[in-house]
């Protein structure tokens, strides 16, 4: 058997391994599945951090565990900057706030600035340089490989996505806070932490605590029947 590799070999035939893992009783998913629910219900976005530092070991760990999801034609589509360099947050900051001050002027239009409204958000993003570290997350739109040649990425939206869920929940049940930042357009991100061209800039996450006098807007989610469509 050859040995495992991480990134399709296209071409190479299934070779399949065994798959046990433990069946846990009804009672145990029970109770882990109340347990997480509960633990979940209670993240928040956060966009107030405090400036103290954080274990850098808990953010390898979340990310490592984002590493783990699943991933059209298992093609890992994905490259996680860790910036806790305060000249760098500096720079990511200063080239945000200019985009975001554009945006907030009127490049979003009435309706999108409407939706943000009871959010409470502005051009001002303090949180890029008070949380001791950032999570610049890029997409590999297509695999370039040592000659420089381009092959396909699948699902690479999907698959992203799924990566930062599974580092935004591991990094709220490790304690940590976070938040999901968009600005846009995000083109400056690549530019400035020197990114190869296949790579584009999906999110940024500042990652660390709450300020002392953090708030957050009071926000309502759906039900879980406003959300579920049973065919049972
Ligand atoms: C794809 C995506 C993009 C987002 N972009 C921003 C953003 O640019 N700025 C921001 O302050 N919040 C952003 N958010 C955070 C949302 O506003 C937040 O998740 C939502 O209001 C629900 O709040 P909660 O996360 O506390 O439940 C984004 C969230 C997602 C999923």
């Amino acid at each position: 058997m050859r040995e495992p590799h991480w990134t399709p070999n296209y071409g190479d035939p299934f070779e399949p391994v065994p798959y046990r893992p433990v069946r846990p009783s009804a009672d145990e998913s029970l109770t882990t599945a109340a347990e997480l629910r509960r633990r979940m219900d209670t993240r928040r976005t956060v966009r107030a951090f405090s400036t103290d530092p954080v274990p850098e070991q808990v953010v390898l760990d979340a990310i490592a565990v984002a590493a783990t999801a699943p991933s059209g034609a298992h093609q890992q589509p994905w490259t996680f900057v860790l910036v806790g360099d305060p000249g760098i947050k500096q720079r990511i900051r200063e080239a945000a706030e200019e985009e975001e001050r554009v945006s907030y002027e009127g490049r979003l239009g009435e309706e999108w600035l409407s939706a943000l409204r009871p959010l409470g958000t502005d051009a001002v993003k303090t949180h890029l340089t008070d949380a001791p570290y950032l999570i610049v997350v890029f997409q590999q739109r297509f695999y370039l490989d040592e000659e420089g040649g381009t092959h396909k990425h699948y699902y690479v939206d999907e698959s992203v996505g799924i990566a930062v869920g599974m580092l935004l929940t591991a990094l709220h049940l490790s304690g940590l806070a976070a938040l999901t930042h968009t600005p846009s357009p995000m083109r400056f991100l690549g530019e400035l932490l020197g990114r190869p061209r296949n790579e584009k800039a999906f999110a940024v996450i500042p990652v660390g605590y709450p300020a002392p006098d953090c708030v957050v807007p009071n926000l309502v989610r759906k039900s879980l029947d406003q959300v579920l469509v049973r065919v049972t």
